[in-house]
C-alpha cells in the first residue's frame, strides 16, 4: 500500500466536510485515536488543511469529492464509454504523463487506433508543466488527467492537436457554467490573465507511422493557497471562480467526452474546423506581447494562429510564423501604458 493509500480511508471519512469525534474515527477505522492523530498529522505533506476542535473532533476544511471510476463512467456518453480500453485512478503518482509513457514503454498499453486508456490520479508527487516546469499538484483538489491515444498516421497528423484539447476542455467548463474562460497560445486556459488550465503534450513511438499521443490535461479546481505558494505565474480555481464546489467526477467526465469528440473532428477534418472557435476564444488577439524562447525574448502584435496552428506574430520584419515546442506567449506592459 502507498503511503497515501493508508492514509485514504480516513480521508474518504473526512471527505464529507463535517466534524467526525476522535473515538468515531477509531472505531470505524479500527485504530487507536492516538493512531487517528498521527495519521491526521501527515494531511498537511498532501496539501490538505483540517480543523481540530476539543470536544468535536476533526474535519477537512471543506469537502471534496474523491475520484471514483463509477461515478466518471456515468457521466460519459455511451460512444465515449465504447473508445475506453482502461481507466485507472491512482492515488499518488510522480506524474499521470510520466506512468502512462512508462505503461506504454513496458508495452503493457495495448490500443487499437482511435482508442484511449486514462490515467488520473488524486496527486502527483511530480507532476510536470510545459518548459520543464513543475505542475503543483496536491491531493484531491485538482484534475490530473492522462489521456493516450493510438495515431497510426504520424506525427505530421498530430500538428495542431494540442490547440483542440484546449478548446475542448473550454467547453466541457462552459457547459458546467464556468464564466470569462479564454485560450492563450498554444493551449492555456485562462480565466482574465490568471491560468486555470494547462496541457502537456508528450509524443512517443514512430514519429513516421505508429505512435502514441500521450495528453496531460491539469485543472485547477479548489486549491488551498498554501499549497500553491510555489506557482510563480497567476493562478485561479473553479472555486474562485464560480464561488461553488465543482463535483470532480463530473468535471471529469464531461472533459474526457470532449477531448473525444474535438479528436475525432480533427482526425477527420484537420484544424480547419476549429479556427474560428479559437480565434474567438485567443485572449491574446492583437495584444501587444512577448514570445519567449530559451535565450531570447521577441516582442510583436499577436494576431491569431495559420491554418496549421502556428502562433501568427507581427513583429517589425513583418508577420512570422511561430510553431509550438518550448516558447511561450505573455502580454506586454505596453497595453498597460
Ligand atoms: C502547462 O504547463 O501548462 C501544462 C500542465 C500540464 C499538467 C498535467 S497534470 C496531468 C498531466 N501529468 C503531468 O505531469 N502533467 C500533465
Amino acid at each position: 500500500m502507498t503511503a497515501t493509500g493508508s492514509l485514504l480511508p480516513l480521508i474518504s471519512i473526512l471527505s464529507d466536510g463535517r466534524f467526525h469525534s476522535g473515538s468515531e474515527l477509531g472505531k470505524q477505522l479500527g485504530i487507536s485515536r492516538s493512531a487517528i492523530w498521527k495519521t491526521i498529522g501527515k494531511f498537511t505533506d498532501l496539501g490538505l488543511e483540517v480543523h481540530a476542535v476539543r470536544g468535536k473532533g476533526y474535519k477537512l476544511n471543506y469537502p471534496i469529492t474523491l475520484l471514483e471510476s463509477s461515478a466518471i463512467h456515468s457521466g460519459l456518453s455511451e460512444a465515449s464509454k465504447n473508445l475506453i480500453a482502461q481507466l485507472e485512478i491512482l492515488d499518488t503518482i510522480d506524474s499521470t504523463n510520466s506512468h502512462a509513457m512508462r505503461l506504454i514503454q513496458e508495452g503493457k498499453l495495448l490500443l487499437q487506433p482511435g482508442q484511449y486508456s486514462i490515467h488520473l490520479a488524486e496527486q502527483q508527487s511530480s507532476g510536470k508543466g510545459r518548459r520543464g516546469r513543475q505542475w503543483v499538484s496536491p491531493f484531491g483538489q485538482n484534475i490530473y488527467l492522462t489521456m493516450v491515444r493510438l495515431i497510426d498516421t504520424g506525427v505530421v497528423a498530430t500538428e495542431g492537436i494540442s490547440l483542440v484539447v484546449g478548446l475542448a476542455i473550454i467547453r466541457a467548463l462552459r457547459e458546467l457554467g464556468v464564466p470569462g474562460l479564454g485560450v492563450k497560445w498554444p493551449n492555456d486556459i485562462l480565466v482574465g490573465q490568471k491560468k486555470l488550465a494547462g496541457i502537456l503534450l508528450e509524443i512517443s513511438g514512430d514519429i513516421s507511422g505508429i505512435c502514441q499521443l500521450t495528453i496531460g490535461a491539469g485543472i485547477n479546481v479548489r486549491n488551498q493557497p498554501e499549497a500553491m505558494e510555489q506557482v510563480s505565474q497567476p493562478w485561479t480555481d473553479l472555486y474562485q471562480l464560480t464561488g461553488k464546489g465543482m463535483n470532480r467526477n463530473l468535471l471529469v467526465s464531461r472533459v474526457i467526452c470532449h477531448i473525444m469528440s474535438v479528436l475525432e473532428e480533427f482526425e477527420c477534418n484537420g484544424l480547419k474546423n476549429f479556427i474560428v472557435e479559437w480565434q474567438d476564444n485567443d485572449v491574446m488577439k492583437d495584444q501587444h506581447v512577448e514570445l519567449v524562447t530559451t535565450g531570447s525574448t521577441v516582442p510583436g502584435i499577436a494576431r491569431g494562429i495559420s491554418e496549421t496552428g502556428a502562433l501568427l506574430l507581427e513583429t517589425s520584419q513583418g508577420i512570422q510564423m511561430v510553431n509550438g515546442g518550448e516558447v511561450s506567449l505573455r502580454k506586454s506592459a505596453i497595453n498597460d501604458s
